[in-house]
């Protein structure tokens, strides 16, 4: 091994200049550097790359374990090998080395051969475990990068899929982004993490999907709904949730195409909340509401946020039958609500965020008027 760097920390200076005597004749090429006592030694090493370290423990102010218990984590963190060159050690001295991270130890005064072999093979083996330990993060890196390159175009693909429903019925405007704009803003308040916010997000901007199962003459009819469209309209809560519970037909095609999916394909987290929320955003707090009737904290929480942000947004916007109501108008109504239709605790959290709430209502949205209806 030619080129070496190594930090020598020694009180004594006659051990380190005749160390870097006889290293000059059979080692001409290392570079040796003298830290003549503990702090001198940290300082050193913390602003330069040494290839390995020889650490004298018996020394005046600080010993050698001061060394040791100060870098051991800088010192397993970059792999160098520390060696500690022992006079007479005392009782436990050696374990207690060893314990703190130090690789080896050679015995003074030093046998030359003995330590460059030391040295040198400590220091190819530490090269190996960095190169390896490189090679790990690398691969963790482009795993973790492939997977939120995945999870963003699924993210992506979700919302373009609500907003294609929307095309449809273009007396909404941008609905279905209001909804989940707010939402999410009133999920990050409950206490949402953010992974689950991500999927909170993609799941309340589904919760029509169902209506794609409702026919053009109900779904767009300008004026009051009899009692049996009324029916058929309420069943977009079970289409929507059925569009996404899991697929039956996986096998057949993993038969056709001959590649397996993952079998964490068919529980995708997202799709599963985004069921959730469309089978039960008709749900009311008291019991009353469609398809099952649940109450209170039967009804996935997920699914009450979605409830009132969907509602608040329906109210405050234009419809062909009627203007839109005032902010204030629908936080009224949300008030009045609360306990019969909706979460009390999520109307309260509307109540005590009046400005974001009325901000995220006005705001423009991801996508321009313009591509949805040119779509
Ligand atoms: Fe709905
Ligand atoms: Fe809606």
């Amino acid at each position: 091994m030619d080129r070496l760097k190594l930090l020598v920390i020694d009180d004594d200076p006659k051990t380190v200049k005749s160390l870097g005597r006889i290293l000059d004749n059979i080692r001409p090429l290392w570079t040796l550097t003298w830290a003549d006592g503990v702090r001198t030694g940290i300082k050193l090493f913390r602003e330069n790359n040494y290839d390995a370290i020889l650490l004298d423990i018996r020394m005046p102010v600080e010993d050698g374990f001061k060394f040791l218990e100060i870098t051991s984590q800088e010192i397993a963190r970059t792999f160098t090998p520390l060696i500690i060159e022992t006079g007479s050690l005392e009782k436990g001295w050696k374990a207690k080395a060893l314990r703190l991270g130090a690789s080896d130890l050679i015995e003074k005064p030093f046998d030359i051969d003995e330590t460059v072999q030391v040295v040198e093979s400590l220091v190819e083996r530490s090269r190996n475990h960095r190169s390896l330990f490189e090679q790990a993060e690398g691969l963790r890196e482009l795993a973790e990068n492939k997977n939120r390159e995945l999870e963003a175009s699924k993210f992506s693909f979700l919302i373009r899929l609500a907003q294609a429903c929307e095309v449809r019925d273009q007396t909404t405007g941008h609905h279905v982004v209001r909804v989940a704009n707010l939402s999410t803003f009133i999920g990050k308040v409950v206490g949402f993490s953010e992974e689950h916010l991500t999927s909170f997000y993609a799941a309340s901007a589904l919760h029509d999907i169902g209506k794609l199962g409702i026919p053009d003459s109900i779904l767009l009819k300008q004026g009051p709904l009899s009692t049996e469209e009324r029916m058929t309209m309420e069943l977009h809560c079970q289409i929507g949730a059925d569009l996404l519970s899991k697929s039956h037909s996986l096998e057949l095609v993993e038969s056709i195409i001959g590649h397996q999916f993952p079998s964490q394909f068919q529980e995708d987290s997202t799709l599963q909340m985004a069921r959730a929320v469309a089978l039960n955003h008709h749900e009311s707090w008291d019991g009353s509401g469609y398809p099952n009737g649940f109450a209170a904290r039967d009804i996935p929480i997920e699914a009450r946020v979605v409830c009132v942000a969907d509602v608040l947004d329906a109210l405050t916007s234009d419809r062909p039958y009627r203007k839109a109501w005032s902010f204030q108008q629908g936080l009224a109504f949300l008030s009045e609500r609360s306990g019969k239709q909706f979460d009390p605790a999520v109307v309260q959290i509307c109540q005590d965020n009046q400005s974001k709430i009325f901000e995220l209502l006005e705001s423009p949205t991801l996508y321009s008027k313009e591509t949805v209806v040119a779509a």
